[in-house]
């Protein structure tokens, strides 16, 4: 028999504040159906877009081999990512929680190859070299519908985790789906998956009178001392 599919129906607010990234509660053994992506997808393509040009592209990967390949690329790239910090370390290192987010990380890192689908959204365009006008622009007309598609995941009984090490060796994801890099810039990669349990927590976050200023910027905070 048919599963009737989930919905927990969640109030908007409850949606916003608890869609968080999903890493160790990933269900990596519970396949996810194309027409609920698709679905989930539909519903991020209501979000702002610059003019309306609707110049995002989705590719959807759930082709075994193509998720193991691309997951060897993301655990390649987080090594270069974690190199990359060379003897200052890791500069989030002094964030609550850090521990926590490294280990959930590594949880990831080691086990994407087993996620039943994984989500590359693209723009049309390269920004390197363009005007932040441009920049904003063309950032700004994607990065609202990839977080509506994870609130409608969220809804829905599944879950993502915002990805962006693997763009350390983007060329390389590049070559394995024929995608021309001159022409396409990769966005971040979202393991797609349901989640184990639904009951997530708020997030910590930095005091809204810290990051809030009023006719002008926050007031700075003195320098956490070691
Ligand atoms: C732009 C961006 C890039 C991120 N890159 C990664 C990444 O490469 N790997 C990863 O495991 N998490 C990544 N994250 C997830 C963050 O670590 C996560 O959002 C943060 O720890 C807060 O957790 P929360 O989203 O559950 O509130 C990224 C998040 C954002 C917004």
């Amino acid at each position: 028999m048919h599963e009737a599919p989930l919905r927990l129906d969640l109030q908007a607010d409850e949606l916003l504040t608890t869609t968080r990234t999903v890493r160790k509660r990933l269900d990596f053994d519970r396949p996810v159906d194309r027409a609920l992506i698709t679905e989930c997808l539909e519903i991020a393509f209501q979000a702002p877009n610059g003019g309306n040009m609707n110049n995002w592209r989705w590719i959807v990967i759930d082709e075994p081999d193509l998720i193991a390949q691309i997951a060897a690329v993301y655990q390649a790239a987080a090594l270069d990512f974690e190199a990359s910090f060379g003897d200052a370390g890791y500069p989030g290192a002094h964030v609550e929680g850090a521990d926590r987010i490294e280990s959930s990380t590594d949880h990831l890192r080691a086990n994407l190859h087993r996620t039943p689908a994984l989500l590359l959204p693209l723009f049309a365009g390269r920004p390197e070299k363009a005007p932040n006008f441009m920049q904003a622009t063309q950032w700004g007309s994607i990065l609202p519908s990839v977080w509506s598609f994870m609130l409608a995941l969220r809804d829905r009984g599944l879950g993502s985790a915002w990805t962006t090490a693997h763009l350390w060796r983007e060329q390389e994801v590049a070559d394995i789906l024929d995608i021309p890099s001159d022409r396409y810039t990769q966005v971040g990669l979202f393991p797609i998956a349901y989640t184990i349990g639904t009951d997530f927590k708020q997030a910590r976050r930095r005091p809204a009178d810290q990051v809030i200023g009023f006719n002008g910027l926050p007031p700075r905070q003195p320098k956490k001392k070691d």
